[in-house]
């Protein structure tokens, strides 16, 4: 029997890619699965939370007692997650967001013989979801921000916990590829305030759960539902 630590507790969480439009047949994206924040759902929800489930475009089942809310674009992710924060007690950010879209969606597949030869695309910067939800004053719940790196994995990390004012970032080196993107394990770097705890690589499932207790440890100490 699981132990009940979000028992009463209402959980956000968002997972898989977003997708932006160049024009009606192609888009930007990144090989995100879901699969982290799925697992990362489904041990919320098993923990006794009340979790909505914010998903990109993904192949996966929905887990049990789960509310899904599907997405494509950053935009919409960020509405359902404004929505969803709104009350929320916790936020996790377990989604790779396209950090930057074409600063024009063409209403036409774009040809390669209109002198398009080079410079084809220009880009936008997107909002920054997890960021935005943490700069709140009022309804801010306790956010969590994963961080996705390739080098400096700690030290990168530690700037976007500060930068995005987070309470705890889970730094996951992406580079090895026994982890991090599509693999169905992985190994992360829990960071706070406090410090900083490694885990031992392990199937995405088994860390969602660990990280739940983990987070709610920290989110909730001294609390009682
Ligand atoms: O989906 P899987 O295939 O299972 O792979 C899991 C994962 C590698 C995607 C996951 O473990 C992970 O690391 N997710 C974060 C991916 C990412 O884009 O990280 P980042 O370092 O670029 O972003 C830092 C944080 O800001 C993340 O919490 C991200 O969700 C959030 N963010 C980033 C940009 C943006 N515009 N809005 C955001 O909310």
């Amino acid at each position: 029997v699981p132990e009940q630590v979000l028992a009463g507790k209402k959980v956000t969480i968002t997972a898989g890619p977003t997708r932006e439009a160049l024009d009606p047949v192609r888009y930007l994206s990144n090989h995100s699965s879901g699969k982290m924040g799925f697992a990362i759902a489904a041990a919320a929800a098993r923990a006794g939370a009340e979790v909505t489930l914010i998903a990109g475009p993904v192949r996966l089942d929905t887990p049990a007692g789960v509310t899904r809310v599907d997405v494509v674009s950053t935009d919409d992710m960020l509405a359902a997650a404004e929505q969803a924060a709104d009350d929320s007690d916790l936020f996790i950010a377990a989604a790779a967001v396209v950090d930057f879209r074409p600063a024009i969606v063409a209403e036409q597949k774009i040809k390669k013989e209109d002198g398009n030869d080079s410079d084809v695309l220009s880009l936008v910067k997107n909002p920054d979801i997890v960021a935005t939800i943490a700069a709140r004053k009022n309804k801010r719940p306790f956010v969590v921000g994963f961080a996705a790196e390739t080098e400096k994995v700690i030290e990168h990390a530690k700037g976007k916990l500060a930068r995005k004012n987070l309470d705890m970032i889970v730094a996951n080196d992406v580079s090895d590829p026994a982890g991090g993107f599509n693999s169905d394990r992985n190994q992360v770097v829990i960071i706070d305030n406090a410090g900083e705890t490694a885990l031992p690589a392990a199937l995405k499932t088994e860390l969602a759960a660990e990280l739940i207790k983990r987070i709610a440890e920290r989110a909730f100490a001294g609390t009682h539902p």
